[in-house]
């Protein structure tokens, strides 16, 4: 599969690592990008720097018959990029939340199965195919007070495990990319170093390129998944304890693309 030429659809594209997706794509020559969004006047200046290869749609991934209706409307897609996502620092046992958590699985992991669904046939169609499902280190390993965002992450994870399976048959690559922390509105709560946005969609599309399942795409995810391989054990007894070194392993040592 090359980027050049191709027809891609990026969701949550008005920002953040959206937003660097339709930057890379069209860097790399890709022909031409529906960049989706809830708010479609939030696309205008990202539509305005390539009026002929940027194609602004609103799409809220939460909007199951808004996806069938595009999907119907879509004839020809060579790549679906599930970006978009929502961050969940609700307590699970408050007394408050549960509207947020329950918001977390409906975006991050509904969301995305949704969209799968729905374009798995206009991807058919297409003679090299992708689906790039946007993630996180949180998907295998938990980050303290952010346990619904680390729920529904873990269930994409696993989608992307029986997508990649199920689409394989119709050669359709299932890439899922696991950044850690990101410089991002949704990023900005975390005081450490950040990777930028763009480093995160170019390593996810070279990943696509090179045939890869699982993307690491920052030191800190990097730093992540080798903890739960060499130290399975501990992962799943203390992640939280894990984290916490990791975070001070990441400070110490800067920077973190
Ligand atoms: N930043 C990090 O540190 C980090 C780390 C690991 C993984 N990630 C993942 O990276 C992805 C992008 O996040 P980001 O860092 O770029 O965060 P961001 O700047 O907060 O952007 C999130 C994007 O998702 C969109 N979105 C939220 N709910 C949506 C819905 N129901 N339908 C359509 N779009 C929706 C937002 O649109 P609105 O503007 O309309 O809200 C926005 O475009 C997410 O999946 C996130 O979990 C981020």
């Amino acid at each position: 599969m090359e980027i050049e030429g191709i027809r891609a659809l990026v969701t949550g594209a008005n920002r953040g690592i959206g937003r660097a997706f339709v930057e890379e794509l069209l860097a790399r020559g890709a022909a031409l990008v529906h960049a989706t969004a809830r708010d479609l006047e939030e696309l205008q200046d990202l539509a305005a720097t390539d009026r002929d290869r940027i194609r602004p749609l609103e799409l809220d991934v939460t909007d199951a018959a808004g996806i069938e209706e595009l999907a119907a409307a879509t004839a020809e897609l060579d790549l679906l990029i599930n970006n978009a996502g929502v961050d969940c620092p609700a307590a699970i046992a408050g007394t408050e939340g549960m509207a947020e958590i329950r918001r977390a699985m409906e975006v991050n992991y509904f969301g995305v199965l949704s969209m799968s669904r729905a374009f798995a046939p206009v991807l058919a169609r297409s003679a090299h195919s992708g689906i790039i499902n946007v993630g996180s280190m949180a998907s295998f390993m938990h980050v303290a007070d952010n346990t619904g965002y680390c729920a529904s992450k873990a269930a994409q994870l696993m989608l992307s495990h029986g997508l990649r399976h199920e689409l394989s048959v119709q050669g359709t690559r299932v890439v899922q990319v696991l950044p850690g922390f990101v410089d991002t509105d949704m990023g900005s709560r975390f005081p450490m170093p950040k990777a930028s946005p763009r480093s995160i969609a170019g390593a996810a599309l070279d990943g696509l390129l090179v045939g890869e399942d699982l993307v690491l795409p920052d030191r800190f995810a990097r730093m992540s998944y080798e903890a739960l391989v060499t130290a399975p054990e501990r992962v799943m007894r203390t992640p939280d304890a894990v984290v916490a070194e990791l975070v001070a392993e990441l400070l110490a040592n800067q920077p973190a693309d």
